[in-house]
């Protein structure tokens, strides 16, 4: 939605930007606060535009990048006892994205006999609308819905839980900074009753030469992906960003265990994002961060269970660690009195 020009603003004598072109949307509000300052950064979520959401499964398919095959293997191989402990009515797939990661669960979900309900939630609606009805084309008997909504922020649109199983899936929660992850597992948990689960993917650390080069791929894909979130800003913000004048960087930074992913100018340069009242001077060199990937270890995930209401129940791994796929129990409350 636009914010249209007042009386008010027009008549200031020599305003400092055009505030009229200023939007009042969550794009526009997050990047004028994140883009300000000594270290610029965009939030990922931005990073996933149709576009951004097809070079997202390109990245899925390249040879470096590990993680979803591994994760697939993992639940394929394990799915049964994951559904047998959890016994769930209702499966909730939080960042479902194009949908491709919950037909495993869902078909021992039915080879259990259980009712199959499924939830999608998804800040993209075109990729939710395109996954509700692949799913019902290929489970008709699953009662399947889409709830948009950004994480955790718009998780209680979720509703009460239930004989729920929350799957969080492909190492999304590596995207979260280390610091917000025990209060983002507390708010999965709100949504959770005691006896319900969370299915969590984790990539885990290993080599950082590995690491690396799952997230520069020869094929340049990965670059693409992070590029495209320039595009995103220029169609949506009206800003003007170069995107040749920018290169993809991602490096493992052992001290916070996490792959550090950024957008690098490649000379001086001045931007201009008005749409969120924006204007950013780059020096050659300086740096726009898009994403933190975290990297964890089974004590690690455990450290920042740590008051979540969210215990370590079951922990499966492929034969080589790379990954991992932990299954969290939601406690009974503290307070019996709740
Ligand atoms: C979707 C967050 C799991 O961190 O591996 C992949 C995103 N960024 N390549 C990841 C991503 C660049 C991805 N997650």
């Amino acid at each position: 939605m636009t914010h249209e020009a007042t009386a008010q603003e027009s008549s200031e004598p020599d305003p400092p930007r055009d505030s009229s072109k200023i939007l009042d949307t969550p794009l526009a509000r997050d990047v004028a606060t994140s883009l300000r300052g000594e270290r610029p950064s965009i939030p990922c979520r931005y990073l996933y535009d149709d576009r951004g959401s097809r070079l997202f499964d390109e990245i899925t398919l390249q040879p470096e990048y590990y993680l979803t095959r591994t994760e697939e293997a993992i639940l394929e191989q394990h799915a049964d006892a994951i559904v047998a402990r959890a016994a769930p009515h209702e499966l909730v797939e939080l960042g479902s994205g194009t949908g491709k990661k919950v037909p495993t669960l869902l078909q021992a979900v039915k080879r259990a006999g259980m009712p199959a309900k499924l939830v999608l939630f998804e800040i993209n609606a075109a990729m939710i609308n395109a996954s509700v009805a692949r799913v019902k084309r290929e489970h008709p008997e699953v009662q399947v819905t889409g709830v948009v909504g950004t994480f955790p922020d718009e998780l209680q649109r979720l509703g009460p839980g239930g004989d729920r199983l929350v799957l969080f899936l492909g190492s999304t929660l590596g995207n979260q900074h280390p610091a917000q992850v025990p209060g983002f597992l507390t708010r999965v948990a709100q949504q959770m009753h005691p006896g319900d689960d969370l299915l969590l993917g984790l990539d885990l650390v290993k080599d950082p030469a590995r690491l690396e080069a799952a997230y520069n791929d020869a094929a340049g894909v990965t670059a693409s992906f992070s590029l495209n979130l320039l595009s995103v800003l220029n169609r949506e913000l009206g800003a003007d960003f170069d995107a040749s004048a920018f290169e993809h960087v991602a490096v493992w930074e052992a001290e916070s265990s996490w792959i550090r992913i950024a957008l690098r100018a490649r000379r001086d340069q001045h931007v201009r994002v008005p749409g969120a009242g924006v204007e950013l001077r780059l020096r050659a060199g300086q740096e726009i961060q898009t994403e933190v990937s975290c990297k964890y270890t089974r004590p690690m995930l455990e450290q920042r269970l740590a008051g979540t209401g969210l215990a370590l129940d079951q922990w499966h791994t492929d034969a080589h660690e790379d990954f991992a796929v932990a299954l969290l129990r939601r406690e009974a409350d503290a307070d019996p009195t709740r």
